[in-house]
């Protein structure tokens, strides 16, 4: 993005169209909460105004409530942040009963994170949501064991995803699925590929990366499990990486995440090939986050005379470095 200047008489920030779509999907923004770090959403409406953001992803939906993890659940690490939450949640029954219901009075789309830990519960997950209204569509988090295989993550293996993907997207009638993936893969192109042939709507890309922190003296992990999963902005140079590569190789939308903070960062992961992204980690050092980073964006776009945010899209120029 040049830096031209924006002075132009009479025109202001609010006049970027910071609209995008997600295949069928429109969002008033490219700035999405992301699952797991927004609660469902109603947590937050009394400090960031919901109607602001381009939509919100909910906390990961399971058939059974999870209790989740033994505390510590979170670490503070070098630039990011260890979490082993446990996929805490209220169970896509309650989910349906108690929350979606207060959520749909907020003009937001509601996108919600699915996941199982067999094919069927990721299944009855989504046939309890095709029932209810409100939603704007599916994240399948495909980084979950498989228990009925020995534990296998869904996302670490091209055969199973597909399988699942395949099988999700016959349930997912009413709505877009997006396939939420695992950063942990020897090329990330070959699953988003897979995944796509099964009928993905788009891709989230990615979750965080499996890590640990331990104390040597006691000889017992820092949180409650041995590991955890690894967050924030000192991912966000692998996640770009990986963003660009899924990019490339899919004609599917990507949705973007991984230590977003900043404006520039946004606009970063728009120049690979995104078409939109969420903001995890930050909402917990700036509960407010992600409605900032929308007039954030607004400014950064209207600094450099662009006035659609599509513009910056695909920017990104390989050949010359
Ligand atoms: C506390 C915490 C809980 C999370 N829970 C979920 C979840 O339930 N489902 C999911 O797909 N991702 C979950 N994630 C992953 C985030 O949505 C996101 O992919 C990851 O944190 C990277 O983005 P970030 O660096 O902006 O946080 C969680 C992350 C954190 C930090």
């Amino acid at each position: 993005m040049s830096s031209r200047n924006a002075s132009l008489p009479g025109r202001s920030p609010a006049d970027v169209d910071l609209s995008v779509a997600v295949g069928t999907l429109r969002f008033r923004n490219p700035i999405l909460a992301a699952s797991g770090t927004f609660g469902y959403g109603l947590e937050f409406a009394h400090l960031v105004d919901l109607e602001k953001l381009g939509g919100v992803v909910t906390k990961g939906l399971s058939w059974e409530p999870i209790s989740g993890a033994p505390a510590p659940r979170v670490l503070p690490t070098p630039s990011g942040m260890l979490n082993a939450i446990g996929l805490q949640n209220v169970g896509v029954r309650a989910f349906v009963a108690q929350k979606l219901p207060l959520l749909r009075k907020f003009s937001v789309p509601v996108i919600a994170n699915v996941f199982g830990d067999c094919q069927e519960d990721y299944l009855e997950v989504i046939r309890a949501l095709e029932d209810a209204e409100g939603l704007a569509g599916y994240e399948l988090n495909i980084s979950c064991p498989n228990v009925k295989r020995g534990g296998l993550q869904f996302g670490g293996d091209p055969a199973m995803a597909s399988e699942l993907v395949g099988s999700a997207k016959r349930a997912a009638n009413r709505r877009p699925l997006w396939v939420k993936l695992s950063p942990l893969v020897a090329d990330i192109g070959v699953m988003a590929r897979a995944v796509e042939a099964e009928g993905a709507d788009a891709l989230t890309v990615a979750n965080t990366y499996p890590a640990m922190a331990i104390d040597h003296r006691t000889g017992r992990s820092l949180l409650g499990n041995p590991t955890g999963g690894l967050s924030g902005p000192a991912i966000r140079p692998i996640t770009l990486r990986l963003v660009w590569e899924v990019a490339k190789v899919v004609k599917i939308p990507v949705v973007a995440l991984g230590g977003v903070e900043t404006a520039s960062d946004v606009l970063d992961y728009l120049a690979v090939g995104a078409a939109a992204v969420q903001v995890g980690t930050a909402s917990f050092a700036d509960p407010r986050a992600s409605e900032r980073l929308v007039g954030e964006v607004s400014s950064a776009c209207f600094t450099s005379n662009i006035f659609n945010i599509n513009e910056l899209r695909g920017h990104f120029r390989p050949e010359i470095g």
